[in-house]
């Protein structure tokens, strides 16, 4: 079951200065914001590298009981390109060995963290664990996925893959794209936070493809799109539902949270061959990995032009980078102005030049 992240904190609403646990912090206008100053970022890395935004500051990384390549290093990266310091607080060095908690993990961490300047990058299995650790602590927290709850900033970066598409005219306007997900929709907190963020951008349309009964997505998640007035059908039919979707999102059966006994039942329902996308022309995503024993795109697949997973991970680095800069108060299309960086014309519009 999917949890909600409890005790959201306030939206920013233009003033990111604060924690960032949940989705539904973000207003449409801060998302579009956020986009705009990710595409200013990644306008830097092309054609600078780096820009010393953030260079008094110093992000501590706890990732707790759980694994990460993409998120940890993509926010690596950010913080080292805006001129920063990372420092990865390993669980296996910590003193988790002698009994530590997390708790107590994170608040010596803190220690170390001037508030308001310093941020604290953090992933736990358990969800409500981050909301509870950003209670403890006076330097900011950036959530960095929450056991079954939330993964807000995954959401940023697959929000930001769509918008791209859409203004580059590759699909229709938002209000006419339908966005389809295909996996393990019960336990995955990236379909959680993603979806509904969709929806706030102007997605109306939304299926939901569970391959199998156990994989369904909880009835809130479903409720909660409902609400926010998306059109959301359920079926296990994936190829009629392909047939008319813009996006597909691909998702691993979250092996983690699932009993063993469970979880066999499970293998090879995910997969995406091309012959069940022989009358699609979606875009395939995924947030990644992919348990190579489990497939959830068929080589064939992953080598295809509607395969646009590296360009979404990519977005992962200069989104990070545009949340942290913007946390501290900074804007990435005001320093690459002054560093005669060369920005898309859409960009100086959302900024409003
Ligand atoms: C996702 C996660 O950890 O929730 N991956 C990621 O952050 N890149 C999705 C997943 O692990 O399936």
């Amino acid at each position: 079951m999917l949890h909600s992240t409890p005790e959201v904190p306030r939206q920013f609403n233009g003033d990111f200065s604060a924690d960032f646990l949940s989705v539904e912090q973000l207003t449409p206008r801060d998302l579009a914001t956020l986009h705009a100053e990710a595409d200013a970022f990644q306008a830097v890395v092309t054609q600078r590298g780096r820009l010393p935004l953030l260079e008094n500051s110093v992000y501590g990384t706890v990732f707790w009981d759980s694994l990460s390549t993409r998120t940890k290093h993509s926010f690596e990266f950010a913080v080292k390109r805006l001129g920063a310091e990372v420092v990865d607080v390993l669980q296996a060095v910590s003193s988790s060995g002698k009994g530590e908690s997390y708790e107590s993990t994170v608040e010596m961490v803190d220690a170390w963290m001037v508030p308001g300047r310093d941020a604290l990058i953090t992933r736990h299995n358990k969800a409500g664990t981050v909301a509870r650790a950003a209670a403890l602590i006076d330097a900011y927290v950036i959530n960095a996925g929450d056991g079954t709850g939330e993964h807000p900033t995954q959401a940023v970066l697959d929000t930001k893959t769509v918008r791209s598409y859409s203004e580059r005219g590759l699909v229709p306007p938002m209000d006419e794209v339908n966005f389809m997900f295909f996996g393990d929709l019960a336990h995955s907190r990236a379909a959680n936070s993603t979806a509904p963020l969709l929806v706030d951008m102007g997605i109306r349309t939304i299926t939901l493809v569970a391959p199998h009964p156990g994989l369904a997505a909880p009835r809130e998640l479903a409720a909660k799109l409902r609400r926010s007035g998306a059109t959301v059908t359920e079926t296990d039919d994936f190829q009629a539902a392909a047939r008319s979707a813009h996006f597909i999102y691909g998702m691993r059966t979250q092996r983690e949270f699932i009993p063993p006994e469970e979880y066999s039942e499970y293998v090879g329902k995910c997969l995406i061959t091309p012959e069940m996308m022989l009358e699609s022309q979606a875009r395939i995503m995924h947030p990644l990995p992919e348990n190579e024993e489990d497939l959830n795109i068929h080589p064939e697949l992953r080598a295809d032009a509607r395969c646009i997973v590296k360009e979404q991970a990519g977005n992962g680095q200069s989104t990070r980078g545009a949340f942290l800069a913007l946390q501290a108060g900074k804007s990435i299309i005001r320093a690459a102005r002054q560093y005669g960086i060369e920005l898309p014309s859409h960009v100086l519009q959302t900024a409003g030049e």
